[in-house]
């Protein structure tokens, strides 16, 4: 994807009070690298709900340009398994070592139907504006990540979604701006009932980030130049969810 012009305004937007470990990484590394969402942000909120400890083992699945990889690694000295599929294990290997981090984190390419690691290998697990992708079909947590955390281990979400599924098609004000396939947009009732009907975990947290969901989508909608849809929306509908599930 083309990126934008890195403008004085973005970087003085994307250092946000509200998030102040995610504040100390530098403001141009942190939009060199986003991919379409406030990543820092979104870990730091979640990971305020998960019992971090350092040397836990913890999977970043869909981790992007490893930037929550390296956050992980860094704020709570985990050892994290940097997982992704468009970008590349050397990519983000560059990243992972010029941060500092790489007894720490370790970066794989591998696609979400065909995962490399042992069951019950993590302590923990996240996934950051990714599990949409490839996780909605019914089946699918429980033949691919239900086993793969400990028992008693979480598992985090930080989901673009909607405050209410829509009765049929998108609604009119949004159809000009939707792509099929953001169909994978869901509300926090329907994600909880997919999980809570994998009979493997109990739902510990279920929020729109203790209702900064929106406020989150509009504050970082100016700063990649191409969220039109969340300009349009204007907070009618559109927010992100934080889930965490424990494992039973
Ligand atoms: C929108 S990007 C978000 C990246 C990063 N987590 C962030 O928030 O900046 C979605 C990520 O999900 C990963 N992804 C999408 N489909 C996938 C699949 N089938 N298997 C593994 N990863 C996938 C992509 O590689 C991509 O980096």
């Amino acid at each position: 994807m083309e990126k934008e012009q890195i403008t004085q305004a973005k970087k003085e937007a994307i250092i946000n009070p509200k998030y102040p470990r995610a504040a100390t990484y530098d403001a141009a590394w942190q939009l060199e690298n986003e991919d379409g969402s406030p990543c820092l942000w979104l870990m730091e909120a979640l990971a305020r709900k998960m019992n971090l400890k350092p040397g836990m083992r913890v999977l970043d699945m869909g981790c992007g340009a490893a930037m929550s990889s390296i956050f992980l690694a860094r704020e709570f000295g985990v050892q994290v398994f940097a997982n992704d599929l468009w970008v590349s294990a050397s990519d983000n290997m560059k990243r992972i070592r010029d941060a500092g981090v790489d007894d720490l984190v370790v970066p794989l390419h591998a696609e979400a139907h065909d995962l490399p690691y042992a069951d019950e290998f993590f302590d923990a697990a996240f996934w950051v504006n990714s599990y949409q992708f490839y996780g909605t079909a019914d089946t699918y947590f429980n033949e691919y990540y239900g086993k793969l955390v400990k028992h008693g281990g979480q598992l985090g979400f930080a989901l673009p979604g909607i405050y209410r599924e829509f009765d049929d098609l998108v609604p009119e004000y949004l159809a000009k701006h939707w792509w099929k396939e953001f169909y994978y947009f869901h509300s926090l009732d329907w994600w909880t009932r997919l999980f809570r009907r994998s009979g493997t975990v109990d739902v510990e947290v279920a929020d729109d980030f203790g209702g900064d969901g929106n406020e989150i989508m509009m504050q970082w909608e100016p700063i990649p130049d191409r969220m039109r849809l969340v300009r349009v929306d204007a907070g009618r509908n559109m927010t992100w969810l934080r889930i965490v599930l424990r494992r039973r």
